[in-house]
């Protein structure tokens, strides 16, 4: 996400360039303590290989506008008040400052526009909200049962609504701020690669003084 009064949206192309000197002290990201940017460094390490993702990484903290802390929101707020230009962040915690909404705050919904990074090539990295049932688990037919109420155009439509995330199941309709958004390419790297990648992407993170 960045700020319309401080970025051109020209200006960016793909989480690699965000490594660049000329994003030195403008950006706000969250610690690496969380899962969804060890994700994002673990689709890195698949595409770009460890070393080169250990490079990115060292030029990614150097433009950090300030020492991580916070949640995604407070990483919007930033790139909004000028502290950052640019925040990396899931675009669902924007649609919560707009009109109405729970945080609803025009000052940081206004500056405000999303940017969908790599669309040239790979897609932009996606994070999921996922379930799964355990081995181990004593109540597997119920719990498959809920699984599959999870995926149901229903149950799809309330995270939609809800929480603004894409749903899973085609034809359901997205919360209308979202909709705005318009259609992206997502990268289609499978999600298991990004837990196998998981360990490495933290070692790399901590090398790289990512707090
Ligand atoms: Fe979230």
């Amino acid at each position: 996400m960045y700020n319309q009064n401080r970025v051109n949206e020209d200006e960016l192309s793909t989480y690699e360039a965000l490594a660049n000197q000329e994003w030195q002290n403008r950006l706000a990201v969250r610690s690496s303590n969380n899962v969804y940017n060890q994700s994002l460094v673990a689709s890195l390490i698949e595409h770009l290989g460890k070393s080169e993702t250990q490079e990115w990484c060292r030029g990614l903290v150097e433009n950090f506008a300030r020492p991580p802390r916070g949640g995604d929101m407070a990483q919007i707020k930033a790139a909004a008040s000028g502290m950052a230009d640019v925040a990396i962040a899931n675009y669902y915690y924007l649609t919560r400052f707009a009109p109405g909404r729970q945080a609803e705050n025009p000052e940081v919904f206004n500056p405000i526009e999303v940017f969908f990074p790599n669309q040239q090539g790979r897609g932009t990295h996606v994070n999921i909200s996922g379930g799964g049932v355990i081995k181990t688990a004593p109540n597997r037919d119920a719990a498959i049962q809920f699984l599959e109420y999870l995926a149901s155009p229903s149950a799809q439509a309330i995270f939609a609504q809800s929480n603004s995330e894409y749903p899973v199941v085609p034809n359901v309709p997205l919360d209308p701020i979202v909709a705005r958004l318009g259609d992206f390419k997502e990268d289609s790297l499978n999600v298991a690669v990004l837990g196998g990648n998981n360990p490495e992407a933290v070692r790399i993170m901590n090398r790289a003084g990512w707090q």
